[in-house]
């Protein structure tokens, strides 16, 4: 062999050595590429990405037995009109997600919020019952065959866990047929049973300890990485050691968008997710914009009722006005996905500015997930796109290699990796008072370097080319 060849061999050779540092994030196995630095962290040493509603991109046109949120004003409108229509309707209004279970997991999700209901099937009103997921309508599918294509992905990637909240509509209290109306706790069991079936040995076994002292490398090593909290725990799972109780979550609902309250938790953050560690419980955080009851019964009124209740214009200047968002004044977002949009724009101004304050203020901090609507392909969330997803694991990358004393040489190249993620996707923010965008309004609270340092941002993108302002919806 030429010495020149030689040399060239060689140094493909050694080249994976030299840049064995340089790591892109792979959201599809991003707890796995954190491993170099998870020490003897647990899963709730974690802050979660996940998913507001997560079953809600395939739902039927049929209206879920469990649907709870209809006053008597929408169930009237509702009742005027065909069920094809009145279906049509309540799924624009329970549509919160676009891409699939498997997909989210692929963009980083890992916190699942289920919502299910004995119902049944779609289009049918008498016959079989059994479990669908819903949020207005009831889904295409039986919930459990959700769970198989999970199964299925958590066997392709080893060391990503997961954890599911079942409930009917979000309220980890309520047991009995206060949680599930109408249904036998037998009914009850024979769900948790078909979860048992799919999952197995991959379910959480609290027999062997708690979440809170059970390490992810024990958990990897135990192929338990399933994580099950199930409201109405001890009718629904028989009490199972296969399953957490819905009770020790903690669910904070600040709400989302454009009231940025959410901010005033993720300020004492770190604080919050100590204590609730230290109780062993679930530290969760919604961003997500509820759709008020009188925002569903504006928007029916303009579809189905405008000659009654005045012109569409009036009307949709009355539901605008609702919104309490400055210079909107005409525009009543036609469907949730809309208002999700709306919040999300919102959201990233807040999840932006805790992340940095966080940078030098380590009480800023996230709690063990954050769900959230409108989650899209890359662990963005739809606005213009802003990287959720990485921003979290950035969040996790930053707790953890602050935990050691010395840093292990694998932080620095996470942080590129994590970093590089998050410049691809940054907040992007323009004026469409119209639709409800500003880029000066509501004021952050508390202040921080966050918004001088947008600005610089700003300013430089501008020079080299003015298009850079965004004019979307
Ligand atoms: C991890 O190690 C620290 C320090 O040695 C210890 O205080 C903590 O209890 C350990 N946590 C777990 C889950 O083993
Ligand atoms: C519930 O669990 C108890 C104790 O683990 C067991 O004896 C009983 O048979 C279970 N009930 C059902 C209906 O499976
Ligand atoms: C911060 O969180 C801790 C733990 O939950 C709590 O004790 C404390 O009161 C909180 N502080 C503020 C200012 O909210
Ligand atoms: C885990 O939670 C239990 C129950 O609240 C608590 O007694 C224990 O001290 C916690 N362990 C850690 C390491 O925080
Ligand atoms: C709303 O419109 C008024 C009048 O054009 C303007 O002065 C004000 O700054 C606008 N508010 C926001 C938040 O953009």
């Amino acid at each position: 062999m030429a010495p020149s060849l030689l040399r060239i061999v060689l140094a493909l050779a050694v080249k994976p050595f030299l840049t064995a540092s340089e790591i892109t994030l792979d959201l599809s196995n991003w707890i796995g590429q954190l491993a170099p630095v998870i020490g003897n962290a647990t899963l709730l040493d974690l802050s979660l990405p996940g998913a507001h509603d997560a079953m809600t991109y395939d739902l039927s046109t049929s209206i879920s037995d469990g649907y709870e949120g209809i006053g008597p004003v929408l169930s009237r409108i509702l009742h005027g009109v065909t069920p094809i229509l009145a279906g049509h309707f309540v799924r624009q209004h329970g549509q919160t997600q676009g891409i699939s279970i498997i997909d989210m997991l692929n963009a980083g999700i890992r916190f699942i919020d289920f919502r299910i209901m004995y119902s049944q099937a779609p289009g049918r009103k008498t016959g079989h019952k059994d479990w669908y997921c819903l949020h207005g309508c009831q889904t295409v599918h039986r919930a459990a065959e959700y769970l198989r294509p999970v199964r299925a992905w958590l066997d392709r990637h080893p060391k990503e866990v997961v954890v599911f909240w079942a409930s009917r509509h979000g309220d980890y209290g309520a047991t009995g047929t206060d949680q599930y109306p109408d249904t036998e706790p037998a009914q009850r069991q024979a769900f948790f049973q078909e979860v048992q079936a799919v999952f197995g040995g991959l379910l959480f076994d609290s027999r062997k300890g708690r979440l809170n002292e059970t390490s992810l490398a024990e958990l990897w090593r135990r192929n338990e990485r399933l994580v099950w909290y199930a409201a109405d725990f001890v009718e629904s799972t028989n009490s199972s050691f296969r399953a957490l109780d819905a009770r020790s979550i903690i669910n904070r609902l600040p709400g989302g968008g454009w009231k940025t309250t959410a901010m005033r938790l993720l300020s004492n953050g770190s604080a919050e997710l100590h204590a609730a560690r230290s109780q062993d419980r679930f530290l969760l955080m919604s961003m997500a914009q509820s759709a008020e009851i009188w925002y569903i019964e504006k928007a029916a009124e303009i579809t189905f009722l405008p000659n009654v209740f005045g012109s569409q214009e009036r009307l949709a200047r009355r539901c605008a006005a609702l919104f309490e968002i400055p210079n909107m004044t005409s525009w009543c977002p036609p469907a949730l996905m809309d208002l999700s949009l709306l919040s999300n724009y919102y959201n990233q101004r807040v999840l932006e500015a805790a992340f940095r304050q966080g940078a030098s203020d380590s009480s800023v901090d996230f709690p063990h997930a954050i769900y959230i609507d409108a989650i899209d392909h890359g662990g963005l969330i739809r606005t213009d796109g802003y990287a959720y997803a990485p921003t979290l694991v950035a969040a996790n990358v930053r707790r953890l290699c602050r935990r050691v004393a010395s840093p292990p040489a694998a932080c620095a190249g996470l942080q590129a990796a994590v970093e590089a993620a998050r410049t691809e996707h940054p907040v992007r923010l323009w004026e469409d008072a119209e639709h409800g965008r500003h880029v000066d309004w509501p004021p952050m609270p508390p202040s921080s370097g966050w918004k001088q340092q947008q600005q610089q941002e700003q300013e430089q993108q501008q020079q080299p080319a003015q298009q850079q302002q965004h004019q979307q919806q």
